[in-house]
């Protein structure tokens, strides 16, 4: 069902003391302000369960960074989506541009663990976005289709329904760059119609897309005002309370 959401990714940060004090600052704001959104957070995978302590109401959802493409077994480090559903985890993102660059993470892998996650009654946030190489040759559109087709288009009408999709251009993620809210609304369009196309509209229209890649305070609010942008995936501006709230109140 389609909704607004603004999800925070806090990647490798924050120790142990520092995610605790985040997540209760998190917690106080969201029991003294009412939201137009839903509010996520990502934190390390060590910090999870801690998430799930703090956020005992479901104040805030609790997202996995990553999850495994195999259900269970001897794949050191891995996470499964077994594990994350045993501790009631929200949801997982899948596909990061940063597993893609420093894990070779591909979209036939995404496609493993979106069918994994859903099977499993886990919410995937599928990223994906171009690079600033295939923005500057023109073929982001081909890209981004490309990206959509391999990772989701095996899924059934019920299935992708419960799909959250996070177009991430790698060039604005991390660099203060952001993409122009009409940059972003073209993707965001782009994809809305390719689901149309395979689909149908109504389902299409019950998709979350969020965008993600230096979504800041200022900027939020005219960037969640498109047509086709759902809310926002935010890394840096994720990782103070004051930044994160002034992000969630672009939906006011
Ligand atoms: O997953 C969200 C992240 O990639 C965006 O990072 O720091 O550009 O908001 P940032």
């Amino acid at each position: 069902m389609r909704k607004n959401i603004v999800a925070g990714n806090w990647k490798m940060n924050k120790n142990v003391i520092e995610a605790q004090q985040l997540m209760f600052q998190l917690l106080e704001y969201k029991k003294k302000n009412t939201t137009n959104c839903e509010v996520w957070i990502a934190p390390p995978a060590m910090y999870l369960m801690m998430a799930k302590d703090v956020f005992s109401h479901n104040e805030i959802g609790v997202l996995a960074q990553d999850m495994s493409e195999y259900e269970s077994g001897a794949y050191t480090g891995e996470i499964s989506a077994d594990m994350l559903e045993s501790i009631h985890a929200t949801g997982t993102l899948i596909g990061h541009s940063e597993r893609r660059q420093y894990h070779g993470e591909t979209d036939s892998h995404c496609n493993v663990k979106v069918k994994l996650a859903l099977d499993k009654g886990l919410t995937p946030i599928y990223c994906n976005g171009e690079t600033l190489e295939q923005r500057k040759s023109g073929q982001h559109l081909e890209v981004v289709k490309y990206q959509i087709e391999v990772a989701l288009f095996t899924l059934t009408a019920e299935e992708i329904k419960k799909v959250v999709i996070a177009y991430e251009p790698v060039w604005a993620i991390g660099t203060g760059e952001t993409a122009s809210p009409e940059q972003a609304q073209e993707i965001h369009k782009h994809i809305r119609t390719l689901i149309a196309d395979k689909y149908g509209k109504d389902i299409a229209d019950e998709i979350s897309i969020l965008y993600g890649g230096s979504v800041k305070p200022d900027n939020a609010k005219e960037i969640f005002s498109q047509p086709d942008i759902d809310g926002g995936l935010i890394g840096g501006a994720a990782l103070k309370v004051e930044d994160f709230a002034k992000i969630i109140e672009g939906f006011n």
